[in-house]
């Protein structure tokens, strides 16, 4: 069995932070999302994966390399343009035809990885299995419709959902897929829809077999659910000092300190993680905060955050909180006058002012 990751895409709703970055390597406690999507595959013995890479994909290459750090072989596939998932897959055909294969949203993360699923598919091989959760907002997914266990209809982001189950971005798939991608048209947004694809599978006799998603499942497409993510991986770090915790500093919970990173007179409470040669100084990290490697905190107070690698925050007047702060980026108080905000802000940025 192989696995396909789709690494490409647009990333209009992180603007701006991916108008710079692809925002599969976004990191979620202090690790790229994409890594997390390596490792579940590997877990589930998949060790030849093919990679859909888009505009991102130096950055992406530059960061996977050929996979051999987690034991796998990676082949990148260039997407010419991000014309949808089912678009993607058909993009892959000549690297996945005639295996059985896992795809995988490289912006998805699934807690409890994927193994019992391999395992269903193996042993019951259906031509499609879909993964599946419940929402409390199925009109922002792809949505299925069961009668007595089966799929009987799949609708891409429906206005007036029939149920609550929304389609979790892991799918596994015989090579009828690529017989039903043939099959179908792009939609309304111009993208050839997987929804679709499976769609066809069901009308045309092909079995899809539905598999309820116990644990949590993300996508991390969006602000609030990129740091819904950070929160729930960050749940499960361990306590681990391995940096410095110098001066009168308390560093409470289950917090990961980097080597070469740096605690001086500041509270952490956990969970949290400090990233290697990061500095925190007179200053609150506060709990489900991930600060990247190489960040200055001074005289401030962060909170439910992410911070990115090489980025500076000083003497700030009030608690930074449900915030995503891109690499290299400048905050701080100043006392130049007049007293004003002054901003250098990219596009799509939203800056909330007190
Ligand atoms: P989406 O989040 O559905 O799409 P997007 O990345 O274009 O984002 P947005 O809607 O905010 O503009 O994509 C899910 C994953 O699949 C993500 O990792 C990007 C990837 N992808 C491709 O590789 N090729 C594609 O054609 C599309 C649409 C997505």
């Amino acid at each position: 069995m192989k696995g396909l990751i789709l690494a490409g895409g647009k990333g209009t709703r992180l603007r701006p932070i991916t108008h710079t970055s692809a925002k599969q390597l976004v990191p979620v406690a202090n690790k790229p999302i994409l890594f997390y999507a390596i490792e579940t595959l590997k877990e589930a013995g998949i060790d030849e994966i093919g990679m859909i890479i888009g505009d991102t994909g130096p950055e992406v290459k530059a960061a996977v390399g050929d996979g051999s750090r987690w034991g796998v072989r990676i082949t990148y596939i260039p997407q010419e343009a991000p014309l949808g998932l089912a678009h993607a897959v058909q993009t892959a055909r000549d690297f996945l035809y005639p295996d059985p294969f896992v795809m995988f949203l490289g912006d998805n993360l699934i807690k409890g990885g994927i193994v019992s699923f391999v395992e269903r598919f193996r042993t019951s091989r259906p031509n499609a299995l879909i993964l599946l959760t419940h929402v409390p907002n199925p009109q922002e997914f792809g949505v299925a419709e069961l009668v007595e266990g089966r799929v009987v209809n799949l609708v891409e982001k429906p206005k007036e959902p029939k149920s609550d189950l929304a389609l979790v971005g892991v799918y596994l798939f015989d090579h009828h897929i690529f017989e039903a991608i043939s099959h179908i048209t792009p939609s309304w947004r111009n993208e050839l829809e997987i929804t679709d694809a499976i769609q066809w599978l069901v009308k045309s006799g092909f079995t899809v077999e539905p598999h309820l998603v116990e644990g949590w499942w993300k996508d991390t497409g969006k602000l609030a659910d990129l740091l819904e993510a950070n929160r729930l991986i960050l749940e499960d770090v361990c306590h681990e000092v391995r940096g410095a915790v110098r001066g009168c500093s308390r560093v409470e919970g289950r917090v990961v300190v980097e080597e070469g990173a740096e605690v001086v007179d500041s509270l952490v409470r956990g969970p949290a993680v400090i990233g290697a040669g990061a500095r925190i100084v007179n200053s609150f990290i506060g709990p489900f905060t991930s600060v990247a490697d190489g960040v200055t905190i001074e005289n401030s107070e962060v909170e439910h955050s992410i911070i990115l690698a090489g980025s500076t925050i000083r003497n700030l007047g009030g608690r930074l909180v449900d915030s995503l702060v891109g690499k290299n980026v400048e905050i701080q108080r100043t006392e130049a006058k007049p007293r004003a905000y002054r901003l250098m802000v990219g596009d799509n940025s939203q800056v909330g002012v007190i």
